[in-house]
């Protein structure tokens, strides 16, 4: 294997634009502290040994053009380092099946192309892109409710040997069936839905713990997001939030004592709010008793840029996922997925999760 980590990606939105203009911003900027990744160094691999190789859309404006191009065309709006500043690189984008990625609310921004080819042609078109590339890690970073479409990716890794890393929450590394195929390849596969680096959920599944294991009694919680990009956009399409709503939510009642009826507890992406742009506000309330049933309440606000919360993670996962590769270790990679994402396979408390992720980092 080489020394980059060369990596394809899936879904080139801001999410992507974040995270590689990010790591632009520390190459130019060589004296700034990396903030948002567990060390500067994993087994060796630092954030610049991340080498974008391709990546795959259905966007009209972004497929057949340079990668580095593409994490500017609309709907992206994040614009941290002007776009003449960024370095050329061979990286393009390929075409992906639309299957069920483009929601009602999003397809006239997205504008995605009329394919002519099959789903089967483009699965050989991505494999011997993926070949050619050299990439060993694919990253998925869909549109919220892509679950077809992420199969369709995990296939690919499968057919071809490469590593899964899905920040979304459609899911595979969670999935015991999709697991199991993964482990009897031994393909190193890390997810589900990445979990922000200070986010809604970690901040309201710390709260929740805290509040449980002080010995209060939780009666009920919420927490309520919103935003103004095209995932929030996406996401007031009800029906594609069924796995987000399990995923956010089992996050939250993971780490209760004693777990909060389904109507005590609401945990979701509620609303588009246009000019937020990539801004996203969480309001999180706890309500419960103490001694003498006495009771109280707690609110927070939390008001982050959505995509420098996710980045860092993502390059973690990706290190991650490099090491297994290089450890031969494959299957759901539990440390990572349950510290990095909010629907591992396995769930425990952040705390184990981070001293299990440098376990594994160390090769205990
Ligand atoms: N903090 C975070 O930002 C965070 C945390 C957890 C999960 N996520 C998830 O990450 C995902 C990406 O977020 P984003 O803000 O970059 O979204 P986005 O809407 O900006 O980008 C999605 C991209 O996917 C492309 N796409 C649509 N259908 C496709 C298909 N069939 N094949 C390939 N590409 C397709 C779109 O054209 C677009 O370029 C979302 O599901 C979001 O919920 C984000």
């Amino acid at each position: 294997m080489s020394d980059k980590i060369k990596v394809a990606l899936v879904g080139i939105g801001n999410c992507f634009s974040g995270l590689i203009q990010g790591i632009e911003y520390y190459k130019q900027n060589p004296s700034q502290e990396v903030t948002g990744i567990i060390h500067d160094k994993l087994a060796g691999y630092g954030i610049h040994d991340i080498d974008f190789v391709c990546g795959f859309d259905v966007a009209e404006n972004k497929v057949g053009i340079p990668l580095m191009n593409a994490i500017y065309e609309s709907p992206n709006m994040v614009n941290w380092i002007p776009k003449d500043k960024m370095p050329k690189t061979d990286a393009k984008i390929y075409e992906s099946p639309i299957l069920d990625g483009v929601g009602i609310w999003v397809e006239n921004k997205i504008n995605p192309l009329t394919s002519t080819k099959t789903d089967e042609q483009l699965a050989e078109e991505a494999k011997k892109v993926l070949k050619e590339t050299g990439a060993e890690i694919i990253v998925s970073y869909l549109p919220v409710g892509s679950d077809k479409v992420t199969q369709f990716w995990a296939q690919v890794c499968l057919d071809t040997g490469i590593a899964f890393v899905n920040c979304i929450p459609s899911f595979i590394a969670s999935d015991e069936t999709w697991a199991k195929k993964f482990q009897d390849k031994n393909i190193p596969c890390i997810g589900d839905d990445i979990k922000g680096q200070v986010g809604a959920t970690i901040v309201h599944r710390t709260l929740a713990k805290l509040c449980s294991d002080r010995g209060t009694k939780i009666e009920k919680t919420y927490q309520i997001n919103v935003g103004g990009n095209t995932d929030f956009l996406n996401m007031k399409e009800q029906d594609r939030l069924v796995s987000k709503r399990i995923s956010k939510t089992e996050s939250v009642q993971s780490q209760l004592k004693e777990r909060l009826d389904d109507d005590q507890i609401y945990v979701g992406p509620s609303d588009f709010i246009p000019f937020l742009g990539n801004t996203k506000l969480m309001f999180m309330r706890i309500e419960g008793r103490q001694w003498a049933n006495i009771p109280y309440n707690m609110e927070v606000r939390l008001e982050v840029d959505d995509k420098a919360n996710s980045a860092g993670i993502v390059v973690d996962a990706i290190r991650l996922a490099r090491i297994a590769l290089d450890r031969g270790v494959g299957g759901p990679i539990k440390p990572a997925s349950a510290y990095l994402m909010k629907h591992p396979i396995e769930q425990t408390s952040d705390v184990k999760a981070k001293a299990a992720c440098e376990d594994f980092v160390a090769g205990k």
